[in-house]
């Protein structure tokens, strides 16, 4: 039987209007939650996803402002413009669109952003309390995946989690999400890298399967198990003639294959891609309610 389609753009389009309702309590006190972006340089993918942040900011009712950072912004620049958001009390969250020119230090910057500010939760604070299973803000895209599982019917608890991918973004925030003895986690989880020998003798024994490598279509058919759930939270660009942009996006999972013999899939795009700026809209209404002394 052909696998349930799991969307992530409808699960996003939920939220959002449950976002809508927090944003309009702030408004009743005088709050408007407001994200500040920056993105240094031009590069395409990063341009397009800043704009996706900006119209969801938007259409929720919230206020968002992008600085844009030409790609030679000395490094201290960088860090004065972070440091001059933090300090603005009109912003409530602060996200340094990623990656940055090579001149310019990641770590360094994540890390100077404050960290009640950081709706990227990627500032070693909110790592930190993450692991520890600490109130913090929980990383956007691993947060979507739970989410989308939660809300789809596939709680992942007491599940068999296999994470295919260990970045810092992905695939290591989201074992330390899913294994807390936590309401939508308590699973076990499984984390494969590229120093995994015999990827598919581990998939295949997976509930769910996250495909998270980075590599479009590594995950194929036979290294999943009938009756699986399979997030794919892949991204890749690849050459299509026949598309105006000249590419299409396919994610890390073959899913023609794999919708053949799965319970459920995400598609790409459509999936996990609008829960992740979902997620990071609801951090910054979250840091907006902290703040404004309201507990959800
Ligand atoms: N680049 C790709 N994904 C992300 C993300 O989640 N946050 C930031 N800041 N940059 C990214």
């Amino acid at each position: 039987m052909a696998a349930k389609i799991i969307s992530g753009t409808q699960v996003a389009a939920e939220i959002r209007e449950e976002l809508k309702e927090r944003v309009k309590k702030l408004n009743e006190k005088g709050v408007t939650p407001a994200l500040a972006v920056v993105l240094v340089g031009e590069d395409p993918a990063s341009v397009s996803y800043v704009t996706a942040k900006a119209k969801g900011a938007e259409e929720i009712g919230m206020h968002e402002e992008t600085v844009r950072l030409p790609a030679d912004t000395p490094e201290e620049e960088v860090l004065k413009t972070v440091d001059k958001l933090n300090k603005d009390p009109k912003f409530h969250g602060i996200l340094v669109q990623l990656p940055l020119p090579k001149h310019v230090g990641t770590d360094k910057v994540i890390n100077y952003i404050s960290p009640e500010k950081d709706v990227d939760a990627f500032h070693p604070v909110n790592v930190g309390k993450l692991l520890r299973g600490e109130p913090c803000p929980l990383p956007c895209t691993p947060h979507g995946v739970q989410q989308l599982l939660v809300r789809s019917g596939y709680d992942p608890a007491g599940k068999h989690v296999v994470i295919c991918g260990r970045s810092n973004i992905v695939g290591k925030p989201l074992a330390a999400i899913l294994m807390q003895k936590k309401k939508g986690a308590n699973a076990t989880v499984t984390v494969c890298h590229t120093g995994t020998k015999d990827l598919a003798s581990f998939s295949r024994q997976a509930d769910i399967v996250v495909a998270a490598m980075g590599s479009p279509k590594a995950i194929t058919a036979d290294m999943v198990r009938d009756g699986a759930v399979v997030i794919d939270v892949g991204v890749n660009r690849v050459e299509d003639k026949t598309r105006e942009k000249g590419f299409r996006l396919v994610g890390d999972a073959d899913f023609d294959a794999i919708k053949e013999k799965a319970e459920a899939i995400t598609p790409v795009p459509g999936g996990v891609g609008p829960m992740t700026v979902t997620m990071l809209l609801m951090n910054t209404v979250e840091a907006a309610e902290i703040r404004a002394g309201i507990t959800s």
